[in-house]
């Protein structure tokens, strides 16, 4: 666990320059479609990644949702980073967002960690090691569905997603105890790995939001599949289904 270790170290410090920017002056700006927000703090904090983790892994292939760092993982080891996993709830101060680390091994998930600086919430995995809040072992809920709460995902820039989206989540609805929608992908992974929620569903994800939650989830004996029922995609944008493995 050496090198979760020194990763869960490097997110504390990024934790830190979350918790202290002067959002305000965050200097906001739109990528490609509706509501698509990217902070200085965003590019900031995937600098420090960039920086820190390749000293701990320095072999490794650097992949971040920003400036189009978007290379190939071959085989080998390679960092798959969002540095603020909810940007509209960090620039809303709405206090629920995370700092997102998976490292794939030759093309696999294999260690991901996943930091809520405003909870001081450190989820960390290593495939075959078990999954981890805060030093202590995790494990998904035993509830059907009848019993569960289903989080879902739809961002305002994929709007062809939308409608089928809020069909999806109706016909859950009616069948789950409770619906909810916190705005970031990597943290609702990971409240199902805790057995928080019973699963997490979006028709569609990039491998930054998901690569770290997938070893979570996975290590905290719960599913991940595509809605399809495949294999999530570590290369590609993909839909998502992460269940405590009795809910369908
Ligand atoms: C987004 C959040 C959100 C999910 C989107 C993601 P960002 O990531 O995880 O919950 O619905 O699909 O893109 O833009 O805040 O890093
Ligand atoms: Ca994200
Ligand atoms: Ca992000």
């Amino acid at each position: 666990m050496e090198t979760v270790r020194e990763i869960e170290e490097i997110l504390r410090e990024c934790g830190r320059i979350i918790l202290e920017a002067d959002r305000k002056n965050a200097g906001i700006n739109e990528k490609s479609g509706k509501a698509n927000l990217v902070t200085v703090y965003d590019k900031r904090v995937q600098d420090v990644l960039q920086e820190k983790l390749l000293k701990v892994l320095p072999e490794a292939v650097f992949i971040g949702e920003e400036e189009d760092v978007h290379k190939a993982a071959g085989n080998g080891y390679a960092f798959i980073v969002d540095p603020i996993d909810g940007t509209t709830n960090f620039i809303k101060d709405y206090r629920f967002s995370c700092i997102s680390v998976g490292l794939l091994k030759d093309r696999n998930p294999y260690i991901g960690v996943v930091y809520n600086p405003y909870s001081d919430e450190m989820f960390s995995a290593k495939t075959g090691e078990g999954a981890y809040l805060n030093g202590r072992q995790i494990h998904v809920s035993g509830n059907t569905l009848d019993k569960g709460i289903v989080i879902f995902g739809t961002a305002p820039y994929y709007e062809e997603f939308s409608r089928k989206t809020f069909d999806i989540v109706y016909e859950y609805f009616k069948k789950c105890m409770d619906i909810r929608r916190s705005g970031s992908a990597a943290l609702d992974m990971c409240y199902v790995a805790a057995g928080r929620a019973e699963m997490y569903f979006e028709l569609r994800v990039c491998p930054w939001d998901i690569c770290a939650g997938t070893v979570i989830v996975t290590e905290a004996g719960g599913k991940v599949h595509t809605m399809e029922g495949e294999n999530v995609t570590m290369d590609k944008p993909c839909s998502i289904k992460a269940t405590n493995g009795l809910c369908i």
